[in-house]
């Protein structure tokens, strides 16, 4: 018997051509996979650039309006707004942050009502309200406290969630906060509003532009190290998702984006729930700066690194490029 002189299987006979690619491909992105964070400021007619996120602006409530109705034409389903509070406003316990009348509320019950068809998603933390930049409540040598923060991220919560918030996103890392929220939900008669908890939120390099963004990074002191996750752990990631879900969490969220995907694969093979990934400021700095100095294309690095997140097991991406992407891939 003589062997074939070709090999038993060719991989490549798949590759050749853009109709069997396209026909064979297993991840497909699409504009309904992306949530859009967007930044709000004071003001009326109001864009101002951050220079550390080259394309991703400041707007004033009417812009923020604006983004939503562009987010609905191009079928992005939902956007995450984060808030660049007035420097007067910042304050050692960040009570402006349960102020019902602050940005984020007025930018919340804006776009509700210009673009009810999209969700929006409002991030629960203190630190764009914060002198200090802290998450949380602190103590004289600045530690975050637990339980105190706890409680006022849960009045933060409601008074979202009032505002018209489709998802609370909590952002803080205490421990026990999902519970809290939940509970004060389910109190106030904010039974649907649904929680994505940010499970596996590591204490990471990849924000800095955000905190530029949202103006907390000159404030501050010291780091996130007491409640952000170690980037050198993985099995701990897995007992935050275990917690936030028996908590009450309708989908959880890992974060940073594109160094996680291992992450996100081993708490979608674990839990099968709905899993999120954020990829952050950093990951979109990274990408815009490789672009500009000729090192990589643009578009096929957003492409390429979205349905990456998609393939490692998400649901769905927030990323400063889903308007960018979601006209690339069209609806
Ligand atoms: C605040 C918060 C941060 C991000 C989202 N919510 C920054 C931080 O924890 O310091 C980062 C998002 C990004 O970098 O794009 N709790």
């Amino acid at each position: 018997m003589t062997f074939a002189s070709y090999p038993a299987l060719r991989l490549r006979r798949t590759r050749y051509t853009a109709w069997s690619r396209a026909l064979h491909a297993e991840t497909r992105i699409a504009p309904s996979d992306f949530i859009w964070p967007l930044f709000v400021m004071e003001g009326r007619g109001i864009e101002e650039p951050v220079a550390t996120l080259p394309g991703v602006s400041r707007w004033s409530v009417d812009g923020i309006v604006a983004r939503g109705r562009e987010a609905a034409a191009l079928g992005i389903p939902c956007i995450a707004l984060f808030p660049y509070t007035p420097a007067g406003l910042r304050t050692e316990d960040g009570r402006e942050a349960l102020n019902p009348d602050n940005l984020m509320c007025r930018a919340t019950r804006a776009l509700k009502d210009a673009v009810p068809d999209i969700g929006v998603l409002t991030d629960v933390a203190l630190d764009p309200y914060t002198s200090h930049g802290q998450d949380g409540l602190i103590d004289a040598a600045g530690n975050v406290l637990n339980d105190e923060t706890m409680a006022v991220l849960a009045d933060q919560a409601l008074v979202l969630a009032a505002a018209g918030a489709d998802i609370i996103a909590p952002s803080d890392m205490m421990d026990g906060r999902v519970g809290a929220i939940r509970q004060v939900l389910e109190g106030a008669g904010h039974a649907n509003v649904q929680i994505m908890a940010y499970s596996a939120k590591y204490a990471s390099a990849f924000y800095g532009p955000f905190r530029d963004a949202v103006g907390s990074r000159g404030l501050l002191k010291g780091n996130k190290r007491g409640y952000q996750m170690d980037h050198a752990n993985s099995d701990e990631a897995l007992r935050e998702v275990a917690l936030d879900l028996a908590e009450g969490a309708d989908s959880v969220m890992v974060k940073p984006g594109l160094p996680y995907l291992d992450i996100i694969r081993r708490v979608k093979d674990e839990f099968r729930v709905p899993v999120f990934a954020y990829q952050v400021s950093g990951e979109y700095a990274m990408i815009e700066a490789a672009a500009a100095v000729g090192a990589g294309d643009r578009d096929a690095l957003v492409l390429e690194t979205l349905t990456a997140l998609k393939r490692a097991g998400c649901a769905g991406v927030l990323t400063y490029h889903a308007a960018h992407a979601a006209r690339l891939v069209g609806g």
